[in-house]
């Protein structure tokens, strides 16, 4: 069913249960899209925040707000798997708590709801400019879908299957994320990155205990880990070859799926998405083996990107998402022959100017950068990040010399979608990980400041590429704010242009 917008600008939210976002709309253009933990400084924050609202603001109030997802469904499937966390009743009270928090602020508009897995698809197809594509949402799980495969086509999008909870490849990645010592829901890429260290030796034990099937589209468990596996084989202590086993399972399915997907839409392109999709490695096999042409994956494939899908998808419209910046600005206008100086001579430095990125990842608007070449590259920007050793930093690189130094899946990756194997891993030590890969940033002519900083390096010293983290340190947001640049500054012992 279409539903038209009122004329006046549209919200998109996501909030209520990790790393709250809003987004701010007019017709097809995005004028706005925020994290609420860079506001807060409270790492993957669910609540929005007076900050956030007093900037989305900025950009006029409201006559629309679409929520992500459906709370009181979510409450219900809770309630009914005996979660018993939130009772429906609760869920009702949650979303009339939104609605007074923003008339309080002065927003009076009424408040829309999309299912959870529809915002992913429109995330991932309406905010592209493919014609028409299969689309694959995995994350752990929306209110009760956990993987779902849609048909996108002009301006629709149509579901074509899903498989709800507690089956759910997301939810067995999370547990075991939690079973080798990390965070579940927010350190998932610790698991993939220590992936690389070990051997996928323990693939067909982990299968046999948990796995009922995984011939796609299906990927059935035999038991529910929602509350984690922790108690699973305590006498196996080396994580890092349960890591890359349970890594090589979600592969070998989401390969598989998408391949189903394909087969089932006759399309030649895919759109991925979900907090899953954030999983690069993953990413590249399944463009390197899935038998798609292209594969897109956008800047916020998690839920945070489902407040631009909420709103693509309750209008049933294509967003034009022409760049990541979206967030707060700080303006600034860098000096970028100092900013090459000072990494010329070995210095790590801070990049933040403009408007922050809207995604997981620093992509040159609060970024922190030094020389890739270094052997010492990591171990510095380490003691600076507090960082454990075994996560990997990633290289941004002139768009361009992308397939001079990297063997890619993908044309191009300006949102980090993507591993490609390092040519030369001894000329980029910093940047390179123990399996030879990297999580590569192409940077194309049109991105300003940082492409500058780029191309002044490059001139410099011949190295088109640059170490490219994000300008924050172990367990906090991305810098947002001027003054979060300052305490980063005197804290660290960073300049920050
Ligand atoms: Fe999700």
């Amino acid at each position: 069913m279409i539903r038209l917008f009122t004329d006046g600008l549209a919200w998109g939210i996501s909030a209520g249960d990790h790393d709250a976002a809003l987004a701010v709309v007019d017709g097809r253009d995005i004028l706005f899209a925020a994290h609420a933990e860079r506001y807060s400084r409270v790492k993957n924050d669910p609540h929005l925040n007076e900050d956030l609202i007093a900037d989305a603001l900025q950009f006029g109030s409201p006559s629309q707000v679409v929520l992500h997802e459906r709370p009181l469904l979510k409450a219900t499937r809770k309630w009914l798997s005996g979660q018993a966390f939130e009772s429906p009743t609760r869920a009702r009270k949650a979303t009339s708590d939104l609605a007074r928090m923003l008339r309080k602020l002065g927003v009076e508009a009424p408040i829309r709801l999309v299912g959870h897995h529809r915002s992913h698809a429109a995330a991932a197809y309406l905010l592209s400019d493919l014609p028409s594509a299969a689309i694959v949402v995995v994350d752990a799980i929306g209110e009760w879908t956990t993987t779902s495969v849609w048909h996108g086509e002009g301006d629709q999008i149509r579901l074509v299957w899903t498989q709800n909870y507690p089956h759910s490849v997301g939810l067995f990645y999370s547990a075991f994320t939690r079973r080798c010592g990390f965070r579940p829901n927010e350190e998932e890429f610790f698991l993939m990155a220590l992936a690389a260290y070990g051997e996928p030796s323990l693939t067909d034990e982990i299968k046999a205990d948990f796995v009922a099937t995984d011939v796609a589209p299906r990927f059935e468990l035999k038991m529910n880990v929602h509350r984690g596996v922790d108690w699973w084989r305590p006498d196996i202590d080396r994580t890092e070859d349960i890591a890359a086993s349970v890594q090589r399972i979600t592969e070998d399915y989401l390969v598989d799926l998408c391949r189903w997907a394909r087969k089932k839409t006759s399309e030649t392109r895919l759109a991925l998405c979900g907090g899953v999709a954030l999983n690069c490695k993953a990413n590249s096999r399944i463009a390197e083996a899935s038998g798609f042409d292209e594969v897109v994956v956008p800047a916020n494939p998690g839920d945070a990107g489902s407040s631009l899908g909420a709103i693509a998808a309750f209008g049933s419209r294509r967003l034009a998402f022409r760049s990541p910046f979206l967030g707060h600005t700080i303006g600034g206008a860098p000096d970028v022959d100092a900013v090459v100086a000072a990494l010329v001579e070995g210095e790590i430095v801070g990049l933040a100017h403009g408007r922050a990125e809207f995604g997981p990842r620093a992509l040159g608007g609060r970024s922190l950068l030094c020389d890739p070449r270094k052997p010492d590259a990591q171990a510095r920007v380490n003691a600076v990040k507090r960082r454990d050793r075994f996560r990997p930093f990633a290289p941004a690189v002139l768009q361009e010399h992308f397939h001079d130094l990297f063997d890619g899946p993908a044309p191009y990756t300006p949102y980090m979608q993507f591993v490609a194997h390092v040519r030369n891993p001894r000329a980029y030590p910093g940047v390179t990980h123990v399996d030879g890969t990297a999580r590569v940033q192409t940077v194309a002519a049109d991105q300003g400041v940082f492409r500058r900083v780029l191309e002044g390096f490059h001139q410099r010293t011949g190295c088109p590429a640059l170490l490219n983290t994000s300008l924050n340190v172990k367990g906090e947001p991305l810098v947002n704010t001027r003054e979060d640049c300052r305490r980063f500054e005197e804290t660290h012992g960073v300049r920050v242009f």
